[in-house]
């Protein structure tokens, strides 16, 4: 029998003891033997809990059981979450997390102890809730050099999108929905805000270099700004808005970004609604790859953690393949230097100078003010543009 703990009997940690009672013999017969969760650590009153012999308030309650071999961590944050995880590595516990702030910020740190302990520190639950894409990344695809990764990697932020397109709903409106709906974090400027994402990007262009892509190098722009406005000319030229979470490596280097992009209909990024995750990675062998399904959510991400246990039960050991080492910010590509097409928006009485300073576009008539998309170019090519035309009312980057 294979003993595990866990931190946090939050919305997650509650859905990973659900998992393991519910599903108690799939989980046998997958492990090899039977898992069981022998003490849960939260601060809360749980004694009405049917299980509350169960629940602790104290950490060395389980660091220091020599029964316990594997640790979840789904208690979020970094404070007391990054002491704790290093204190079990420390002393030879694999730790599974769904904690997508630590695992971006320190993970190369704990990969390093968990190397030296031989145990592991498995983190699929932390990007796209439920759906796998650590372990593809890690695993299955890695015949390939990983050229692209990028997709919606926040449920919360596609929820308001959605509700934006579907309902011609407010920014303000969908996101009083949303909170309602429990969908948003306890704060939620980290989801619309693009932070949330840029963590799950960093991650997952981590994996794909083996450097820590580190957030703060990362342009990060959110959904507050989108209006009905922006969603009318998305429509009038046969595209959706997203927010998108995207990494790319070119000649050793590499980029991430997260930022509303316009996404062409016939896209697949385009087909994700509601709370719904996507991300496509694409591969210079395997072309393109894409993964679906809920991002958030107690079951679909305690699946993703419990999945971890049971890799961690059927092998222990350190394995290289799912770790990082330091950022190497000389890697990084400026967001300047990021080429793409872009929409923009200007007032009417900007137009005359367009064709001279931005050459050929395509017009979007019919709308109240003015809008074009460009030819390809550089941000920073964009931005000189902008500045010369005399400022713009909006601009968006179109998805490829
Ligand atoms: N707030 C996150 C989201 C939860 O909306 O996607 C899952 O990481």
């Amino acid at each position: 029998m294979k003993k595990i703990a866990i931190i946090g009997f939050g919305v997650v940690g509650s859905g990973v003891y659900e998992i393991i009672r519910r599903n108690k013999d799939i989980l046998t017969k997958k492990a090899g033997e039977e898992i069981d969760v022998k003490k849960i650590l939260d601060i809360r009153d749980f004694s009405a809990h049917e299980e509350a012999h169960l629940f602790t308030k104290d950490f060395n309650d389980l660091v220091n059981d020599g029964e316990i071999d594997i640790v979840v961590e789904t208690m979020g944050g970094i404070k007391f979450a990054y002491d704790y995880t290093k204190a079990l590595l420390e002393k030879g516990k694999s730790v599974v997390t769904s904690n997508k702030e630590l695992v971006a910020a320190h993970g190369d740190e704990f990969f390093r102890i968990a190397k030296e302990n031989n145990v592991r520190y498995l983190y699929e639950a932390s990007v796209g809730g439920g759906i796998p894409i650590i372990r593809p990344l890690a695993c299955d695809a890695s015949a390939n050099d990983i050229v692209e990764v990028s997709g919606i990697l926040n449920g919360t932020t596609n929820y308001i999108l959605t509700k934006m397109f579907k309902e011609n709903d407010s920014f303000e409106s969908a996101l009083k929905t949303a909170q309602e709906l429990g969908y948003a974090e306890k704060d939620p400027t980290a989801d619309v805000d693009g932070i949330d994402a840029s963590r799950k990007i960093a991650i997952l262009m981590s994996l794909v270099t083996g450097k820590k892509f580190d957030c703060s190098l990362m342009h990060t722009e959110g959904i507050r700004n989108i209006t009905a406005e922006d969603v009318t000319y998305a429509a009038a030229i046969g595209c959706t808005i997203k927010l998108i979470g995207c990494g790319y490596t070119k000649d050793g280097k590499v980029n991430a970004s997260v930022e509303p992009m316009l996404i062409p209909e016939n896209c697949p990024l385009a087909g994700v609604w509601d709370v719904f995750n996507g991300v496509m990675v694409t591969g210079n062998m395997v072309d393109s790859l894409m993964f679906y399904g809920r991002g958030a959510g107690k079951l679909p991400t305690a699946s993703a953690v419990v999945g971890d246990v049971i890799d961690i039960v059927r092998n222990s050991s350190y394995n290289p393949y799912y770790s990082w080492g330091e950022c190497d910010e000389s890697a990084v590509i400026p967001y300047d230097e990021v080429t793409a097409r872009f929409f923009v928006r200007i007032k009417e009485e900007q137009k005359e100078k367009v064709k001279e300073i931005f050459g050929d576009t395509e017009i979007i008539k019919g709308i109240s003010d003015y809008g074009f998309v460009t030819a390809k170019m550089s941000v920073k090519e964009l931005n000189c543009g902008i500045e010369k035309i005399g400022g713009a009312v909006s601009r968006m980057r179109l998805y490829r």
